[in-house]
Parts: C-alpha cells; sequence; structure tokens
C-alpha cells in the first residue's frame, strides 16, 4: 500500500506527502518533489496547482475540519 499523507491546512493548501506523481491536465507529471506538493485551494495562486502563499494575503477562509466519530454529520 502506498503511504500517502494529505493534509488540509486551516486558511491555506492542502499538503501531500508521500510517493506521488502529480500530473497536469495533459497528463505530463510536474517533476517530483522529495518534500511532497502544497497544492492551492484558495484559486488564487500565481503558480497553480501549487500554493505561492497568496492564501494569505487575500484572506482566504477554509478552516475545513474532518467529523469527529460518532458526531452529527455536518448539513
Ligand atoms: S492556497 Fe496558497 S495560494 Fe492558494
Amino acid at each position: 500500500m502506498t503511504n500517502v499523507k494529505i493534509t488540509v491546512k486551516a486558511n491555506g493548501p492542502y499538503l501531500v506527502k508521500g510517493d506521488i506523481e502529480l500530473f497536469d491536465t495533459a497528463g505530463n507529471s510536474f517533476p517530483k518533489s522529495e518534500n511532497g506538493y502544497a497544492l492551492c485551494r484558495c484559486g488564487q495562486s500565481g503558480n497553480k496547482p501549487f500554493c505561492d502563499g497568496t492564501h494569505g494575503k487575500i484572506g482566504f477562509q477554509a478552516a475545513t475540519q474532518a467529523p469527529v466519530p460518532g458526531s452529527a454529520p455536518v448539513a
């Protein structure tokens, strides 16, 4: 099993770590990164699909939380 970890950062990018390949819309692969990738979630990066820190400048707000086991689902 491949060990991949994706972390949703509060008000920021998706941090993707592990043995992964990242492809563009034409199927071409981005250079592999030993440190993983920070993928833009705000949609405003000047270097998509990567985060360039713009989320902080624009005040992007998205503190996504996973549901707590046993709690009521969020509507
Ligand atoms: S999440 Fe960082 S620039 Fe979009």
